[in-house]
């Protein structure tokens, strides 16, 4: 199995837009060691071959698929090393790709869960504007752990797991969450059994998760915030990163204390992490944190193969 990380940041990218946060700021002026990041998505494939699906449809997906060679195989006119998309939640940067896939020449086979769904045909009715396009072939991830396969990509098995997390702000159950509005998922190499856990958004620890994280080969995890409150202490929000769906890395019950019960050899990997974030600085303290305690931080054209 192969996973080519996309994009590595959260919603608004590494540097943001608008953004002169010390990071921003220093790595548009040459004075952070770092990488700039687009926003969070991987893709994922079973078997070396043309055909990839997507987890997770960033707004900077045009750039990504420019980036990575291996999802243009050209063999034909109009062709793409998309086979599928699979969405862990219906945030916008993790969505609105899916109108730059517009283009394409048949409907995009698209699994997400219900209240995913529901979201991005209400809410934030993205696939409604698809349908005078492409269109969506939607197909529902089921939430009882139950794997499945994702047609033209072999090799490869998938369960989702639904997350305590957050639903997005345009969603009606944005404070009273519903199973599936955040998903892990499972990618499992069907034959060679190992895997890997991938939950960009994970707010709360559960026994599930926890069980899920244990048995995986390798986790691709919530790297958003270092602290819980790194957004207001920087005067950028009055929301701590536990209220939005995030759990830190930092402090008691944060994400590092919790990958160091993992087995040793686990590879532990930060992914979806915000431009704040003082680990995306190489020369930061948080950083060789990270690296004492052998985590990584995922990057755009990272490779993982398991
Ligand atoms: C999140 O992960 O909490 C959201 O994607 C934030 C955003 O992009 O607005
Ligand atoms: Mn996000
Ligand atoms: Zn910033």
């Amino acid at each position: 199995m192969r996973v080519h990380v996309l994009g590595a940041a959260a919603g608004g990218g590494f540097p943001q837009w608008n953004c002169n946060c010390g990071n921003c700021a220093r790595l548009r002026a040459g004075l952070l060691k770092g990488r700039p990041r687009t926003q969070s998505s991987i893709c994922v494939q079973g078997l070396p071959g043309p055909d990839w699906a997507l987890v997770n449809a960033s707004p900077d997906i045009l750039s990504q698929v420019r980036a990575t060679p291996a999802l243009q195989p050209n063999r034909g006119q109009r062709d793409s090393g998309i086979a599928a998309v699979l969405l862990s939640d219906g945030q916008i940067d993790h969505t609105t790709g899916l109108l730059m896939l517009r283009e394409s020449t048949r409907p995009l086979p698209l699994w997400c869960t219900d209240p995913v769904y529901e979201d991005l045909t209400r809410g934030h009715p993205i696939l409604g504007v698809l349908g005078h396009f492409c269109g969506v072939e939607r197909r529902a991830v089921p939430l009882d752990g139950r794997t499945f396969t994702i047609e033209g990509v072999p090799g490869l098995q998938v369960a989702a797991l639904p997350l305590a997390s957050k639903a997005p702000p345009y969603s009606p159950h944005r404070e009273h969450p519903v199973p599936g509005d955040n998903i892990g998922l499972v990618l499992t190499d069907t034959a060679s059994g190992r895997s890997l856990f991938y939950a960009p958004g994970l707010g709360e620890r559960s026994e599930a998760v926890e069980a899920a994280m244990r048995a995986a080969d390798c986790v691709l995890v919530d790297g958003t915030f270092w602290t819980d409150d790194e957004m207001i202490a920087l005067g950028l929000s009055h929301k701590t990163g536990r209220s939005i769906g995030h759990l830190p890395q930092s402090g008691r019950g944060g994400m590092l204390e919790w990958l160091a019960e993992l087995p040793q050899a686990t590879r532990k990997v930060l992914i979806h992490v915000n431009n704040t974030n003082p680990i995306l600085d190489e020369d930061s303290p948080q950083r060789a944190e990270l690296v004492a305690r052998g985590v990584e931080v995922a990057w755009d054209g990272m490779d993982i193969e398991l």
